[in-house]
């Protein structure tokens, strides 16, 4: 049965939704009473937005970043919080991008979360600046731009938590919580349709039309799937939660995916990107599908759980540090993926 008194998730494990909206946000200086203000009655807000149309399902994650966190909090930090290191590979590069604040937003009607975006950003302006904000769509059969089925090997139900949440082992003073990354992409459209189709299919590494899988032996060594299939020193492969959505703007020509993936361990997130971008092994290739892919933005957040958010602890008093672990140079941890047991409620606030 489960553990009535364990911290309760933010709802992170969701099918994916028709809209998203994607919010990053930085804090001014000074602006940290009122955001702290703001997270406060997050969850209040949150709810007066979801009770008017109860059947869209309006659902909002909220993440903190690595120099935001000591702003913010008094009290120890996330362990395995840090920024989002660049990437720079032989051909492609992975940049480190601002973000104080992440709001993923998601619902079956884009109304919904461009009413939660306006209130919050009612509440927020004053305190912050906009980095990015990207609008989030279904593209037919859950396919992005590039016109692939994604997010088919996604984990689900308790698989999907103990990928995702941490437990007591993970973090004692976080439990419930749990470590999301975004990049934003762009791409080459012009070049991806000159491909032809198995050609595109030797990217992902999966066939278009059907979404089958390729066998190990025809699937290319420098495919998507291939690069992004890792496994700790056990041989039990690590994974994400990935919400990809398409977005973009025919007058402008642009083509996007937005990647945000969430993990109990940020060691996994990157070392996939590595894969992508560095090659495996390192140095001896990249992902094809970063040919006609290119990272504009790259950030790592923490999600607490929503009993952190509904009793946040005091401000850091002024000139302290606000506890260990979120200076963004922290070493990564060496213990990606173990022991896997987490809580296993989440809920709507
Ligand atoms: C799989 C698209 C970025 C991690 C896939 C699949 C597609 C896809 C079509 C195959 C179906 C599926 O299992 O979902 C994209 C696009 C991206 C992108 C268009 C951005 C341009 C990333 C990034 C990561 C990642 C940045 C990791 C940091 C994965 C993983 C899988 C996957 C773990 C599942 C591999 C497996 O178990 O077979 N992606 N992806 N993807 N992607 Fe991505």
């Amino acid at each position: 049965m489960d553990d009535l008194s364990a911290p309760i998730p933010q709802r992170i494990l969701r099918p994916l939704t028709e809209s998203a909206i994607f919010l990053v946000l930085t804090i001014d200086e000074g602006g940290e009473d009122g955001v702290r203000e703001v997270l406060d009655g997050f969850t209040g807000t949150l709810r007066t937005v979801r009770s008017r149309i109860i059947e869209a399902d309006l659902g909002c994650v909220a993440g903190i970043g690595a120099r935001a966190w000591s702003r913010l909090f008094s009290g120890p930090a996330p362990k395995g919080l840090r920024t989002f290191p660049a990437l720079s590979g032989k051909v492609h590069d992975a940049p480190s991008t601002p973000g104080d604040l992440l709001f993923h937003i998601r619902a079956h009607r884009m109304d919904m979360c461009f009413e939660l975006a306006g209130q919050l950003m009612r509440q927020l302006r004053p305190f912050t600046t906009v980095q990015d904000e990207v609008h989030g769509f279904r593209y037919f059969d859950s396919r992005d731009v590039i016109g692939f089925v994604d997010g088919t090997e996604n984990p689900e139900g308790r698989e999907a938590q103990q990928f995702v949440l941490l437990d007591e082992d993970a973090d004692p003073d976080f439990v419930g919580g749990s470590y999301v990354t975004v990049q934003k992409y762009v791409h080459d459209m012009d070049g991806w349709e000159q491909l032809a189709v198995e050609h595109q299919a030797d990217a992902i590494g999966r066939h278009k039309w059907d979404n089958v899988e390729m066998d190990d032996e025809t699937k290319p060594a420098d495919s998507h799937t291939a690069l992004t299939v890792i496994e700790d020193a056990d041989g039990t492969q690590l994974k994400i939660v990935r919400d990809n959505m398409p977005f973009g703007s025919a007058a402008a020509d642009e083509f996007g995916t937005y990647f945000i993936g969430y993990s109990r361990d940020l060691d996994v997130t990157e070392q996939m990107l590595r894969n992508m971008f560095l090659g495996d092994p390192e140095g001896t290739n990249h992902d094809r599908l970063l040919d006609f892919s290119t990272a504009l933005t790259g950030t790592h957040f923490f999600v607490p759980a929503l009993d952190f958010l509904d009793d946040i602890p005091p401000a850091p008093e002024d000139g302290a540090d606000g506890g260990e672990g979120a200076d963004g140079d922290d070493e990564p941890r060496a213990d990606a993926g173990a022991d896997p047991s987490g809580p296993s409620r989440s809920s709507d606030p």
